[in-house]
This record gives structure tokens, C-alpha cells and sequence, in this order.
């Protein structure tokens, strides 16, 4: 990894953030939204980022991307990268202060009615089908948690399968695929365990990009939707 010298931006005129908005919409907009608070990545229009806290963490997020998760890295020129960096700032400055609903209120929502703890951990409370909520609301941005709220299929992450197999002995499984290669599957059932087959000993495998998340469109109102966000997005696993 080659970090630049420099740890402040030498590149933020208003012509080198009007050159980082045009280098954001192509590259980042798809993810993060053209404002950055609507895509399925994290919520770029705040005025502290948790993983790019300082000028030279935010260029290296940029131009290397965050292992293991959804962000790539970008092959620009240093120069291009800092200015979208001047950019991604720039809309920290202009930050709505973020979903309006009341947190208090959404959390109920979200441990009650919601059920959401069936499939989703917060800490250590919850199931594991779902990936855990515990730091939401730095990875989301409200427009992408409201989103898999009302249409939860709209948006199943690349990686994600949701598995249904018979084993060749008449058993049945089913749950999110954990690993997989030619001869053998693993994968979560209902409560948590670890499941692992060998292929050979399968009558059927179904393995398909589909979220077993429901849509609570209908099941919550509008508001209480709001109140869920609103709540989600402080997540953010530190208090
Ligand atoms: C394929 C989708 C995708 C693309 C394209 C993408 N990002 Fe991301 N980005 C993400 C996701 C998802 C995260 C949250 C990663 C995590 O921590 O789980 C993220 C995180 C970030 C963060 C860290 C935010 C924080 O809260 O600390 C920054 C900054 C960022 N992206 C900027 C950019 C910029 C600038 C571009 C364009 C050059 C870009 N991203 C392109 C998906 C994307
Ligand atoms: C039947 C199990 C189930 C229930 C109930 C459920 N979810 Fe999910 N949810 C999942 C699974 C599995 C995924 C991962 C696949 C995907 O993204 O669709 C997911 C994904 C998500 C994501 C995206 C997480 C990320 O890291 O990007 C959020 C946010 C979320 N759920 C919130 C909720 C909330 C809030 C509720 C309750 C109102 C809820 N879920 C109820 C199974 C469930």
C-alpha cells in the first residue's frame, strides 16, 4: 500500500471538488448515492466518517477500499483520489442531521413487534441467521436500512445464499450458506448451528441469491419504518 506523504489534502479548491463530485458520480454514486446518504454503502454525509476520521485514513478507505467488505479500492491517480476526498468532505459539511424519527420508540420496534432479534444479534441478544445489527448504522445509510425494510429482495448482497438442501438419509436443512467449494457445504440452520455436508451425500441442493428477510411494508407504518431507521442508524457499535 502506497500512502502519500502529505497527510492533509493538497487538493480541495472549489474546482478540485467540482472534478471529485464528477469522479464520485461515476465511481461511488451507484453505492453511496448521489448526495451520499441514500446508496447500500455507508452513509458518507456526516460530518466525522468512523473509518476515515482524518484526511489520510479517508484516502487510503478511498483508494484501497475496506477488506472484507463491499468497498473496492479504485485505481485512480493520487491527485483524483484526494479530490474526491475534497468531495466526500464537502458533503460532511452539508449533512442533514440524519432520520428524524424517534430512536427510543424504534428500538421497541425493532426488539418487539419488529422480531427482528429472531434472525439479528445486537451484542450479544439474538439470533444468527442474519448478519448482526450491532454496527448498522455506520456501514447503511438510512436511505439503503429503509429500503430493506420495504423491499428486502431489492437488494441481497452479491456473496449472500440462502440454501436448501436433502440430504441423501431424507434430512433436510435450511439456511444462509456460510462456505462452499466443488465437494462440500456449510451452512447456518434455524438456531444457529453449524451445518456441514459433503455434496456427494446430497439427494437436492438449492443454493440461490434470495433473502429469507420479510418485508414489513404493510406489517409497520410509515412511521414506525422512520422510527426503525432512526434507530438503526445509531448503531454504530461504539456508544
Ligand atoms: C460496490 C459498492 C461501493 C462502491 C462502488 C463504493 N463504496 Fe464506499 N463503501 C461501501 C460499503 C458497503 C461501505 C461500508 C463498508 C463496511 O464497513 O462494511 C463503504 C464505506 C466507505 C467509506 C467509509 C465510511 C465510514 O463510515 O467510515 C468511505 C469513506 C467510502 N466508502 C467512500 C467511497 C468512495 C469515495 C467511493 C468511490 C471512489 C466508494 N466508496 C465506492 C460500498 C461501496
Ligand atoms: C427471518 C429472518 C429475518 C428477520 C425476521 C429480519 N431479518 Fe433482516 N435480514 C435477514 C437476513 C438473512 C439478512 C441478510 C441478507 C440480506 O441482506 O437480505 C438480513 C439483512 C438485514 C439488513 C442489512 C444488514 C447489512 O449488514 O447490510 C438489515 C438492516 C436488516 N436485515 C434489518 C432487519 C430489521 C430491522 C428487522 C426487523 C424489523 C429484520 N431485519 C428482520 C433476516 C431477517
Amino acid at each position: 500500500m502506497e500512502l502519500p506523504s502529505t497527510s492533509a489534502n493538497p487538493h480541495t479548491t472549489p474546482a478540485d471538488i467540482e472534478q471529485g463530485r464528477k469522479l464520485y458520480g461515476g465511481r461511488c454514486a451507484g453505492c453511496h448515492g448521489p448526495t451520499g446518504d441514500g446508496g447500500k454503502g455507508a452513509n458518507l454525509a456526516q460530518p466525522q466518517l468512523p473509518r476515515a476520521m482524518d484526511d489520510l485514513s479517508l484516502y487510503r478507505v478511498v483508494r484501497y477500499g475496506i477488506p472484507d467488505t463491499e468497498m473496492p479500492a479504485t485505481l485512480l491517480a493520487p491527485r483524483e483520489v484526494w479530490q474526491i476526498c475534497a468531495f466526500v468532505r464537502s458533503l460532511g459539511r452539508l449533512a442533514s442531521s440524519g432520520p428524524t424519527g424517534d430512536a427510543r420508540n424504534g428500538e421497541s420496534i425493532v426488539r418487539g413487534k419488529g422480531g427482528c432479534l429472531a434472525c439479528h444479534s445486537i451484542g450479544t441478544e439474538g439470533g444468527r441467521s442474519g448478519p448482526s445489527l450491532l454496527t448498522v448504522g455506520s456501514r447503511r445509510s438510512p436511505g439503503h436500512l429503509r429500503a430493506k425494510l420495504t423491499d428486502p429482495g431489492a437488494d441481497v448482497p452479491e456473496n449472500y445464499r440462502w440454501v436448501e438442501l436433502t440430504a441423501k438419509d431424507g434430512k433436510k436443512a435450511v439456511g444462509p450458506r456460510l462456505n462452499e467449494d466443488t465437494w462440500s457445504i456449510q451452512l447456518l440452520d434455524g438456531s444457529g448451528r453449524l451445518l456441514s455436508y459433503w455434496k456427494k451425500d446430497l439427494a437436492s441442493l438449492k443454493s440461490e441469491r434470495k433473502t429469507p428477510m420479510p418485508s414489513y411494508q404493510g406489517k409497520l407504518t410509515t412511521s414506525e419504518i422512520n422510527d426503525a431507521v432512526t434507530y438503526l442508524s445509531t448503531l454504530r457499535g461504539i456508544q
